[in-house]
């Protein structure tokens, strides 16, 4: 059975090679095993708001960003015939709505993003460029706080206490608007209320 060169002896070949070429063998690989690696920010454990939660594991400064929200890219319509909103007493998705276009569906192929809470008081946002999705701190954040960031959920504009219910907030901020769907406007506040 053929057997694959060992990482030492590809080394010692390319130092060879690098010597005939009268180049400084050191500093190429001192740059390439020293390379620095990003410790890791924050970890996934039980929360007390949902499930799940994000907690930093270190002292976060505002501006970072967090991760990237990954996940399959579908259509609003794949997404509804995938996923019952409704299915449960309360709303419960891994669903990054994008654009009119585009969802992300981090059931599939997601990341640890898809476990980031939501508050109305958030230390986080969402940050759309180009329609990748990335999670960044906006202010600085505590070892061992939770990670969230404000889902404001669309409104059609004819939302009912029902519908509130469903999409209660339990984030527990003294701000807290009560449901993780986005703050009323004008346009989307109905007409009777
Ligand atoms: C992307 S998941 C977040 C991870 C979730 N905690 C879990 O363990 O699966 C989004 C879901 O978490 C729940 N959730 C997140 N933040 C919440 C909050 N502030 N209040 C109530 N439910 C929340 C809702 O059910 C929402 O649909
Ligand atoms: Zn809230």
């Amino acid at each position: 059975m053929q057997r694959l060169p060992s990482a030492g002896l590809l080394e010692a070949i390319l130092e060879s090679l690098l010597s005939i070429m009268h180049i400084e063998p050191k500093k190429i690989i001192t740059q390439r095993t020293a390379r620095p690696r990003t410790p890791k920010r924050f970890e996934i454990r039980s929360s007390d708001i949902h499930g799940s939660g994000a907690f930093a594991l270190r002292p976060i400064p505002k501006g970072t960003r967090l991760i990237e929200y990954t996940g399959k890219r579908i259509t609003h319509e794949e997404a509804d015939a995938r996923y019952n909103d409704y299915e449960g007493e309360r709303h419960h998705t891994f669903l990054f709505s994008v654009d009119e276009q585009t969802v992300i569906d981090a059931n599939r192929e997601g990341n640890d993003a898809r476990f980031i809470n939501h508050s109305c008081d958030p230390n986080c946002e969402s940050v759309d460029e180009e329609g990748r999705i990335f999670i960044e701190a906006i202010r600085d954040i505590a070892a061992g706080e939770e990670l969230f960031y404000d889902y404001a959920y669309e409104r059609g504009g004819e939302e009912d206490p029902k519908d509130e219910k469903h999409y209660a907030c339990r984030c527990g901020a003294t701000t807290c608007r009560k449901t993780i769907l986005a703050p009323l406007t004008d346009e989307t506040e109905p007409e009777d209320r």
